[in-house]
């Protein structure tokens, strides 16, 4: 039986697998077949499963990092985005211009605000129609476009309504986002920053504009697309970033045949997802060598390596001490804890994900 925590864990959409329904609804067989985006492990029978060798994988040597937790790492409510309030299994958050209402299985509290606050909402997402892309949201009051202006720290970028619940940027991210550009900005000397599983780009653009050179992987040609879009509204697009489409795995491997290294390397895998062609990537199976090859893949200079976790049965004591015995003989600190979205309204803490990073 699943856990409370495991429900917790499976709120977050997953854009991967969004992508991969879009894909499978294109054809008829899949069609038939096709499992509400939420569900877990949707395998389209159409589609080839291509699973890659796995690492083989020894304890690393030497004196484990440091350690500091539990590191709660918190969003409070700014001018570009608040969790305005949340209750009832949903919540009511700013982007923007936008206040928008989502599900939130985690919010299993009463709302603080007065219905009359929630009614003001501008899109709700219903997720209870068949349709894809925006045809899953409502907009009350008057017909909205797909996307929207948006900023984070005077970065400018698109909001979007997706077939999935998501709004092309998860918020509690920032936490993570600032806390590089300042170990950018504190180097003082020329930074490669690797974000596999990358998305709208939003880390990639933080990380340029710290002054990074940037290589952005993500397996979705449609998110690819998406944060091209972000780095041209940003005004960035004469940064560094090289925008990949690949699956993370392969892609690291290769940088590792290579000799490529970095200084950075963020990762938020998604539970389970799939490459561009078709390469399975299963959070439970694939997170020890990922994070073994992630290390591989260092300078011997290196500033950080960042994971965050999403819908997984695990604690954060669990990538932390995935993160600790990688890290060994690498000296530094490894802080592992939670993401959270402080509320305006009553100020409750709305966890959304376990994190663990190795900081030099
Ligand atoms: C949860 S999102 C990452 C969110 C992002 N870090 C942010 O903060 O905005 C997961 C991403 O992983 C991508 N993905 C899924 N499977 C992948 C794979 N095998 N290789 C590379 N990217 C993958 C999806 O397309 C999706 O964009």
């Amino acid at each position: 039986m699943k856990s409370f925590r495991d429900k917790r864990r499976d709120g977050r959409p997953h854009p991967a697998r969004a992508e991969q329904s879009r894909l499978h609804e294109a054809s008829p067989a899949g069609r038939q077949q096709a499992a509400p985006a939420e569900r877990r492990e949707t395998r389209p029978a159409d589609r080839q499963e291509a699973k890659p060798a796995p690492r083989v994988l020894a304890r690393r040597e030497g004196t484990l990092p440091a350690e500091r937790l539990p590191l709660i790492l918190e969003v409070a409510p700014n001018a570009d985005y608040a969790l305005l309030d949340s209750g009832a299994g949903a919540k009511l958050e700013q982007y923007g211009p936008y206040r928008i209402v989502r599900p939130e299985g985690q919010a299993i509290w009463q709302r603080a605000l007065p219905a009359k606050e929630w009614e003001r909402a501008d899109a709700i997402f219903t997720g209870d129609t068949d349709e894809e892309g925006i045809g899953r949201w409502r907009f009350p009051k008057s017909p909205l476009g797909e996307t929207w202006p948006m900023k984070h720290d005077g970065i400018d970028y698109l909001g979007r309504f997706t077939s999935f619940r998501h709004v092309g940027v998860f918020p509690e991210q920032a936490s993570h986002w600032d806390h590089m550009a300042g170990l950018i900005a504190a180097a003082k000397r020329p930074v490669k920053v690797l974000n596999l599983f990358g998305y709208t780009g939003l880390a990639s653009l933080v990380a340029a504009r710290a002054g990074a050179e940037v290589t952005h992987v993500d397996a979705s040609k449609k998110a690819i697309g998406w944060a091209r879009e972000n780095q041209e509204m940003a005004g960035l697009a004469d940064k560094p970033i090289r925008w990949i489409v690949e699956d993370a795995v392969k892609f690291a491997e290769r940088e590792e045949r290579r000799g490529s290294r970095y200084d950075i390397v963020l990762f938020d895998p998604p539970a389970y997802g799939r490459g561009p062609k078709g390469e399975v990537w299963q959070l439970f199976e694939g997170l020890p060598g990922l994070t073994d090859l992630c290390r591989s893949i260092l300078t011997p200079k290196p500033l950080a390596v960042v994971l965050t976790a999403y819908s997984i049965r695990a604690s954060f004591f669990a990538i932390h001490a995935l993160m600790r015995d990688t890290f060994a003989g690498m000296g530094g600190t490894v802080e592992s804890g939670e993401l959270i979205i402080r509320e305006k309204s009553a100020g409750r803490a709305l966890s959304t994900s376990l994190f663990s990073r190795w900081v030099a």
